[in-house]
């Protein structure tokens, strides 16, 4: 496809810490396909705008107003939300534009309103969601190593970031409304949904270096899309933090994926992926958006996605998603054992 013919991709929140390097790696991976960056403030936008080089523009814009803000007749091939939609006005706007929609920010209890809009006009425009860890990096790794396996009996994703690594403003926004809502995480345990509460919220988990960390349970959409995808019985997402507070570029980002059941041969396995990268959360997050918004659009992978409500694993191929990481610059790393 002709990218430089293309309307721009709206990365609504697109100045932030996903968002810039959302559309860094957009522009390494497409550098023709034309990239508008919006925020509230537009001299910030324009400041990452020149840094992503090539046809990107910037452009002011709020989440908060019906119009998004922007200019009347202005014309985009998606709108990627990496801001929360908290008023649906970015998948109304993708609805009337009829172009792809990923919706970034909602928690497992929070999916109800961009599931209502995407059912009330289900013909009008592909809508994604993904609120999952990393953007669905952790789902999409985990059926991976789903793949290999005849049953699935458990599937647990641990993420690893430093202390000091919060994200942007937005991302610490929600999880303090997280807290205060008193939101319990969801798991799938003994085959049954849970909202984990006390103790239960937390696992330990071992790192990549042979630590052994502390994670909590965390709501996001990961565990409905793995508990609809494969047969396994237990299911959890949680997050540990480093207390090595390396700062700024010195940060280190890890993604545990801990997948076991039975091979075809009947033996019973415990496969495993340790994905590494060396920045903060935002940049395997913005990973993972883009590697959904290219497959939206038609860029990699298959045609455009039709119309429709979509979980990543409904688009993403599992194995493209992990060759894409790497592609990126995650360190991957493949280990199993019999069990
Ligand atoms: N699914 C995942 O893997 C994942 C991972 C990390 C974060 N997230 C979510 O992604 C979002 C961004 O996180 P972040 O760490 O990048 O936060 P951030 O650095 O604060 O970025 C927020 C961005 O949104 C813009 N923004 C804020 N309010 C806006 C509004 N009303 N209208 C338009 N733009 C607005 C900000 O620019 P202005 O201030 O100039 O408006 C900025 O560009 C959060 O909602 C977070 O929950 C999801």
């Amino acid at each position: 496809m002709a990218t430089r013919t293309m309307s721009p991709v709206l990365l609504l929140g697109g100045s932030g810490q996903v968002g810039a390097r959302a559309a860094k790696a957009l522009r390494r991976l497409h550098p023709d396909l034309p990239i508008a960056i919006a925020g509230r403030d537009a001299r910030r936008a324009s400041e990452v705008a020149a840094e992503v080089g090539g046809p990107t523009t910037a452009t002011a814009a709020d989440v908060g107003r019906d119009d998004l803000g922007l200019e009347r007749g202005a014309s985009f091939s998606a709108v990627v939300a990496l801001v929360k939609d908290e008023a649906s006005n970015a998948v109304k706007r993708a609805q009337a534009d009829g172009v792809p929609h990923v919706a970034f920010s909602d928690a497992v209890g929070e999916i109800g309103p961009v599931v209502a809009h995407a059912l009330a006009r289900p013909t009008r425009a592909p809508i994604l969601m993904l609120g999952h860890a990393f953007g669905g990096a952790a789902t999409l790794a985990a059926l991976h190593l789903a793949q290999e396996l005849q049953r699935v009996d458990a599937i647990a994703i641990g993420c690893v970031v430093d202390a000091d690594d919060r994200g942007g403003p937005a991302l610490q926004a929600a999880f303090e409304q997280e807290a205060q809502s008193g939101q319990a995480p969801l798991a799938l345990q003994g085959g049954k949904w849970t909202w984990l509460l006390g103790d239960a919220a937390t696992r330990r988990f071992v790192d990549g270096e042979g630590v052994e960390r502390v994670g909590r349970a965390m709501p996001l959409p990961d565990v409905v899309s793995l508990g609809a995808a494969t047969d396994a019985r237990e299911i959890r997402v949680d997050i540990a933090t480093r207390d090595a507070a390396t700062g700024g570029a010195g940060h280190v980002t890890e993604l545990i994926i801990e997948v076991s059941g039975r091979r075809h041969d009947g033996a019973g396995a415990r496969l495993r992926y340790d994905i590494v990268d060396t920045d903060g959360l935002a940049r395997l997050s913005a990973y993972g958006a883009v590697i959904a918004t290219e497959r939206l659009l038609g860029l990699a992978g298959g045609p455009p996605v039709g119309p429709g409500l979509y979980l990543p694993e409904s688009v993403l191929d599992p194995a493209r998603v992990v060759a894409r990481l790497e592609e990126l610059g995650a360190r991957v790393r493949r280990t199993g054992q019999r069990l």
